[in-house]
């Protein structure tokens, strides 16, 4: 799909095969496992998540939690806020965070670092997108969609101060 002052990075077909392989990839390597507690890191990988758990074989218990980094500027501001107000319960599970993109890395580690003191069973992290170039904290998603240079894109869940979030494919907005 095109639209004015975008030029398209990764089209809707090649993310739609990219979900669908890392679906099975994911059900292969937790074959066996009986729930599989996937959390999404909202607001941006709400789309990226919806798609890819109707890849996923095992069965799934599906809850959300919030981190803003950005607020409406498109430099990382380096402050990762969580919203303590829904916790969702992880310990003993076996889990999967569902990431939109990891650029440096603040959000992912900070993310990390607050699940892991609740001692899941497993804690795997699938990101669509990866700015490895541009990572501050050494941190590697589990499964990766797309590694991308490092600029601004949008669309597929991701967004520009709010907007953007409902296109199928991947873009750059033009300066
Ligand atoms: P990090 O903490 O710097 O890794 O940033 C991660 C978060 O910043 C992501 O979950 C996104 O919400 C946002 N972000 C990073 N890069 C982009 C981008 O290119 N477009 C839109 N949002 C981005």
């Amino acid at each position: 799909m095109k639209r004015d002052g975008l030029t398209e990075l990764i089209t809707a077909e090649k993310i739609a095969a990219r979900v669908a392989e890392l679906g099975a990839e994911i059900s292969r390597d937790l074959a066996g496992v009986d729930e599989l507690m996937v959390l999404c890191v909202l607001k941006g990988a709400f789309i990226f998540t919806a798609d890819l758990v109707r890849h996923i074989t095992i069965p799934c218990r599906i809850d959300f939690i919030r981190a803003s980094s950005y607020g409406t500027h498109r430099i990382s501001t380096g402050m990762v806020m969580l919203d303590h107000h829904h916790d969702p319960c992880v310990e003993g599970k076996e889990v999967l965070l569902v990431e939109d993109i990891i650029d440096t890395g603040l959000t992912f580690s900070r993310i990390l670092e607050e699940l892991r003191s609740q001692n899941p069973a497993s804690l795997r992290v699938c990101t669509l997108l990866d700015k490895a170039s541009a990572r501050t904290v050494p941190v590697k998603a589990d499964y990766t969609g797309f590694t991308i240079p490092d600029i601004f894109v949008v669309g597929y869940g991701l967004d520009a101060a709010g907007l953007y979030r409902e296109l199928p494919s991947i873009a750059i907005p033009n300066a």
